[in-house]
């Protein structure tokens, strides 16, 4: 029988975090976006593994990127966190990107929480709004199911109806709305960056029905549906879109609007988390 290069890859990079956990099995997997690394100090009891200690993965050279995953519990779930991810427009290929989606789901995790900083290009949308991903438009123009082995870790052809699980939007709504936070529901568009968008992408993007963009969560959510993890996406709206209210973004924005957010975008996902 043929290798079965990733699946080796995934089960000696599972071995080497199964030991660093020491019989900790994580339930829920929760990815933090820009400036959002902040929620994994509310992890108990942590422990913590830079990606450069796990073989095969990819580290983070993002700004605000930390790196490392974050075991424990937060509001009584054990979970695994990401504190920074890898992105495509750090020259990782698609399955790199990916990777620790899949290592996850080996780990035992079923579930994704997915989060990132998004700029707005739905006009009524406000800076500092929280978006619960309805739906992705992948325009990074990769996919990391391209070249795996068809008979590899999972099907090749799966259906992204769904993808972002209705169950888990409806809980993340019922969260927003009763502790007060403004939530949007959206159509978010990813793209590989790490140019901003000009004003007549964003023009033509809005037309597909793109509510929010950012470089990040599209290659993450098809490698969960993949293998059948149920995923919940959040963005913060970081900034509008380019052109938009004359908008022209920056990183410097990026993270300031989050670090002003952060109390609440903790609360919103700590409380998800707690009723899944
Ligand atoms: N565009 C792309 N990526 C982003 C943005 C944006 O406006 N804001 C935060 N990440």
């Amino acid at each position: 029988m043929a290798r079965n290069i990733l699946k080796e890859n995934l089960a000696e990079s599972a071995a080497v975090l199964r030991e660093r956990l020491g019989g900790f099995q994580p339930e829920v997997g929760i990815i933090l976006g820009s400036g959002l690394g902040p929620l994994a100090e509310q992890v108990a009891d942590p422990v913590h593994v830079p990606f450069g200690d796990v073989p095969h993965m990819r580290t983070s050279t993002a700004t605000s990127h930390v790196g490392r995953f974050v075991a424990g519990t937060l509001a009584g779930k054990r979970v695994l966190v990401m504190q920074g991810r890898l992105h495509g427009y750090e020259g990782n290929t698609s399955q790199e990107v990916a990777y620790p989606v899949w290592l996850m789901h080996e780990l035992g995790i079923g579930t994704l929480v997915v989060t990132n900083a998004a700029g707005a290009i739905n006009e009524a949308y406000q800076v500092g709004d929280f978006c619960i991903m309805t739906d992705h438009i992948n325009f990074t123009g990769r996919n990391p199911v391209a070249g795996l082995d068809p008979d590899g870790i999972a099907f090749r052809f799966f259906s992204m109806l769904d993808a972002y699980d209705p169950r888990l939007r409806e809980l993340a709504n019922q969260v927003a709305a009763e502790r007060g936070i403004r939530v949007q529901n959206g159509v978010y568009l990813g793209l590989l960056g790490p140019s901003f968008e000009t004003p007549a992408e964003i023009r033509a993007f809005r037309g597909w029905g793109a509510d929010t963009v950012a470089m990040s969560v599209c290659e993450e959510v098809i490698a969960a549906r993949h293998v059948g993890m149920a995923v919940c996406g959040i963005s913060l709206v970081s900034n509008m879109a380019c052109g938009v209210e004359g908008a022209s973004p920056t990183d410097e924005e990026v993270l300031a609007v989050a670090a002003e957010r952060e109390a609440d975008f903790c609360t919103l996902v700590s409380d998800l988390v707690e009723r899944l």
